[in-house]
């Protein structure tokens, strides 16, 4: 299998071009729409060969930002094909999705470097993290809430069973019918965030959620540091510190970050990948991070599996192998973009052989059954959507690339001095 031919023309296959706006949909049969944070992986993956689609790419995605600054995690681009995603309002929905996008702009930019594109989505960044920062933080907190487990991009992570207080066995429909009733919930309260923080069905602090945001901060302060904006520098960079402090303090329990929920930040003590997640943003000590990769990720009886890592915890009672029937699960399965976070998390750290193993993996998977949404960890079955672009991800696990750290500010500056 020629996995780099295929994902690149998997990619073109799921282009399309909607009243002059580009987008890739993430499966063309299965999610015939954009989303954000599978956009900003297109785009990752795009920066390497094709820099003016990354670019029309997140041009199109921050097209629809809301006026507070959100983006939504979907864009309904063709009005009238709704089918059963009813979290919307008018074409968009109204809940976001883990914040990739600074990231992925400075990938564009590290490739192929072009301060006007910088210049041009630079506003536009900046009020989308504020509001994350400010509006997602109602309570002064140092954390980022998110107000349904679809904005975890983990939808039924059973992470989220216990404020969800859905049972270990919960079916895939059920699952979903929760979590349209919570968006009924939301939409009732107009999303007032206060407000749902304190009386809504779901008020979590993720830990992928968190770390992601602290990278693209960095993301944004390189951004802004290129573009002479000193305020928004100082914002992303003191808000680095703020959000890696306050994980620290109220995450961070027995070697390892859990995600909280409720005022009162109770952990969510469930074993899924979470807890490999911040090594993406550098947040474990050597020490630390070196226990974990050790004792959980390479365990054969937790995460580590023939075909990939777990996405939970063969020790949750709530792990099955399998998807639901047709259906996607982050109950087990493997899927590409957690593979994506640890490579590079355990590449930052040093694990170059564990790297390529994870990289090698994902490989496998492909191999065995194409550009599927999810893998059986155990046997490599795929599950789910069909033409899913993830898999394209592998074009970056690279290990010529990395040097040991996510960013090549020097590299970046030199050019730019250059041009
Ligand atoms: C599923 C995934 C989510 C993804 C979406 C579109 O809902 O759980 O992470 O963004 O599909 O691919």
């Amino acid at each position: 299998m020629d996995i780099v031919r295929e994902s690149k023309e998997l990619l073109v296959k799921n282009r399309w071009l909607t009243n002059g706006s580009q987008y890739t949909t993430p499966s063309t049969e299965h999610y015939p729409y954009q989303w954000l944070w599978d956009s900003c992986f297109h785009a990752i993956i795009l920066a390497q060969y094709d820099t003016d689609a990354a670019r029309a790419e997140l041009r199109s995605l921050l097209s629809r930002q809301f006026g507070d600054g959100m983006l939504p995690h979907i864009i309904y681009w063709i009005p009238g094909t709704l089918h059963n995603f009813r979290w919307g309002v008018e074409g968009t929905s109204s809940l976001t999705q883990p914040p990739m996008i600074a990231y992925a702009v400075w990938e564009i930019h590290r490739h192929d470097p072009n301060q006007a594109f910088l210049e041009e989505v630079y506003p536009r960044l900046l009020s989308y993290y504020r509001y994350l920062v400010e509006r997602r933080d109602p309570h002064g907190e140092h954390l980022i809430g998110i107000i349904n487990p679809d904005e975890s991009g983990e939808d039924n992570s059973p992470r989220f069973d216990v404020p969800f207080n859905a049972p270990s066995d919960i079916s895939y429909e059920a699952h979903h019918e929760l979590r349209v009733q919570l968006v009924d919930e939301n939409t009732a309260s107009n999303f007032n965030v206060e407000f749902l923080s304190r009386h809504g069905g779901f008020w979590v602090k993720d830990v992928p959620f968190n770390a992601i945001v602290i990278e693209n901060l960095r993301a944004l302060a390189h951004i802004a540091s290129l573009l002479k904006q000193e305020e928004g520098e100082q914002f992303a960079n003191r808000s680095v510190e703020l959000i890696t402090a306050a994980m620290r303090e109220k995450m961070f329990d027995s070697g390892e970050f859990r995600s909280t929920y409720g005022l009162d930040n109770k952990p969510l003590i469930a074993s899924t990948w979470a807890k490999f997640a911040p090594l993406f943003a550098g947040l474990y000590s050597d020490d630390e991070a070196r226990r974990l990769v050790q004792g959980e990720l390479l365990n054969p009886d937790t995460f580590w599996a023939p075909y990939g890592m777990r996405t939970t915890s063969k020790e949750e009672p709530a792990y099955r192998a399998e998807g639901f029937h047709d259906k996607f699960s982050w109950r087990g399965p493997v899927w590409m973009a957690p593979h994506w976070f640890v490579y590079h998390g355990l590449q930052r750290y040093g694990f170059a052989d564990e790297a390529a193993q994870i990289r090698q993996k994902s490989i496998d998977c492909l191999e065995k059954s194409g550009f599927r949404e999810c893998f059986n960890p155990e046997t490599g079955e795929g599950e789910g959507a069909h033409g899913f672009t993830w898999g394209a991800l592998v074009l970056d696990m690279n290990p010529a690339e990395e040097q040991g750290s996510t960013f090549f500010v020097a590299d970046i500056e030199d050019r730019e001095l250059e041009r």
